[in-house]
């Protein structure tokens, strides 16, 4: 299969499969511990039918959505993930410029593979950085202050990573070996995990060529000078791992940045009551797709009561386990302004760099259009309450 005759987003899973090591791809697709979470997420959207209007003029269909002051084309952005250079070298910059092209919002991970200079030039009106309030305090005030600087015009504070997660599928597949060079890697993997990474030469040759596993930029200036990409990349997770981050935290940035600052990882209502009146312009209702905790509620089903509990005082998005366009459709039937889309992008990405990221965005373009024909839905674009009177009511049984 090419990725053009890639139909459905699973089809692009698939090419991203054949591409990476199962090493490489089981970071992607895993979860925690009993990976659990991940069923509920998608169970969660599958429970839900919607009871569609017809004889209804859906001859012009506008997926548009306003966000932030800007008109995007459609509803979803790109959901930001650490270590795309992996998958595929130069990656976040791929999601960058096509997020631009595709006129969709890329939120890049606070590890990801560019400087937040550079992430301002590639994408100056589309990107968005998401950070981790690091253990040292003036090191979060630096990359505040610096993408304030660059004109970043939202911040993603992401909330949900306490501690580290037990990724089973990485323990068992040595994945933390990777972080080395990938002479290190190779001598640390357990036998079968190198052997069955050595049926994917085309991975082994980009990832030898670009030396191993893609440095953090963003924290590049803060590690000792020179530090080798490892160095680099423990001393990142020793700063994003911070366990007292506490709500005292999301002030200071809040009186650092005067632009849009968006907290991700909520699922209680009274942590968006809180985040709404420490002035907060938005939340993405996550479980960073099941990789945190594995107990913890599918983001749809916490998204209506987080609607009710802070109606429209501040943006309400919502990611995990969208993988359709009727997806998109029923989280915002359900109160969700926005959507953001993390694997599936990475799929796109690594099956086929650009070329894979626009497959992906034009097929969850197309599957929306679709939805919204089927569901006597011309725009989305509308307050979530008027929203879900024109989708009509929608049932969880
Ligand atoms: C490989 C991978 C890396 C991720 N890295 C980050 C990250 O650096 N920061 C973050 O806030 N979320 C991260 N996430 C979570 C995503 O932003 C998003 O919440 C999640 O992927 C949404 O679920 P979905 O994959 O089902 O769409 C990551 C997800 C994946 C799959």
């Amino acid at each position: 299969m090419r990725i053009d005759q890639a139909v459905n987003l699973d089809d692009l899973r698939l090419l991203a499969k054949r591409r990476l090591p199962r090493i490489a791809f089981d970071f992607i697709e895993g979860g925690t511990e009993d990976e659990s979470c991940i069923d509920r997420n998608v169970d969660a959207f599958a429970r839900r039918h919607i009871l569609p209007r017809y004889l209804v003029d859906v001859s012009q269909r506008d997926q548009s959505a306003r966000l932030f002051g800007q008109t995007y084309a459609s509803s979803f952005g790109i959901a930001p993930t650490g270590g795309v250079g992996l998958f595929r070298p130069g990656g976040d910059r791929m999601l960058a410029e096509t997020a631009v092209e595709a006129d969709i919002p890329f939120i890049m991970s606070g590890g990801g593979g560019l400087s937040i200079e550079q992430l301002a030039e590639a994408a100056p009106h589309h990107a968005w950085l998401q950070l981790y309030a690091a253990r040292d305090a003036a090191i979060t005030e630096d990359i505040v202050r610096r993408a304030e600087a660059a004109g970043i015009g939202v911040l993603v504070l992401t909330v949900d990573v306490p501690v580290s997660a037990k990724r089973e599928r990485n323990i068992r597949n040595g994945f933390d070996k990777v972080i080395g060079n990938w002479w290190q890697a190779a001598l640390g993997l357990p036998l079968p995990v190198l052997l069955e990474a050595l049926r994917h030469p085309r991975w082994i040759i980009d990832y030898v060529r670009h030396g191993g596993m893609p440095p953090p930029e963003v924290w590049r200036p803060y590690a000792p000078a020179g530090a080798p990409t490892d160095a680099l990349i423990r001393f990142t997770g020793g700063q994003m791992s911070n366990p007292g981050q506490t709500w005292a935290d999301l002030e200071r940035i809040r009186k650092l940045f005067s632009g849009r600052l968006v907290i991700k990882g909520v699922l209680h209502p009274d942590d968006a009551i809180r985040a709404a009146d420490l002035g907060c312009d938005g939340i993405i209702v996550s479980n960073h797709g099941a990789r945190q905790l594995d107990h913890a509620r599918a983001s749809l089903d916490a998204l209506p009561g987080i609607v009710a509990a802070v109606g429209n005082r501040l943006t309400v998005m919502l990611d995990s386990g969208v993988r359709r366009g009727i997806d998109v459709l029923i989280a915002r039937s359900l109160g969700a302004q926005f959507v953001f889309v993390g694997r599936p992008m990475l799929y796109g990405v690594t099956a086929g760099g650009r070329a894979g990221v626009r497959r992906a965005i034009d097929i969850l373009k197309s599957e929306i259009d679709l939805a919204m024909g089927q569901a006597g839905c011309a725009t989305l674009d509308v307050p979530p309450r008027t929203h879900r009177c024109i989708v009509a009511a929608m049932t969880s049984k």
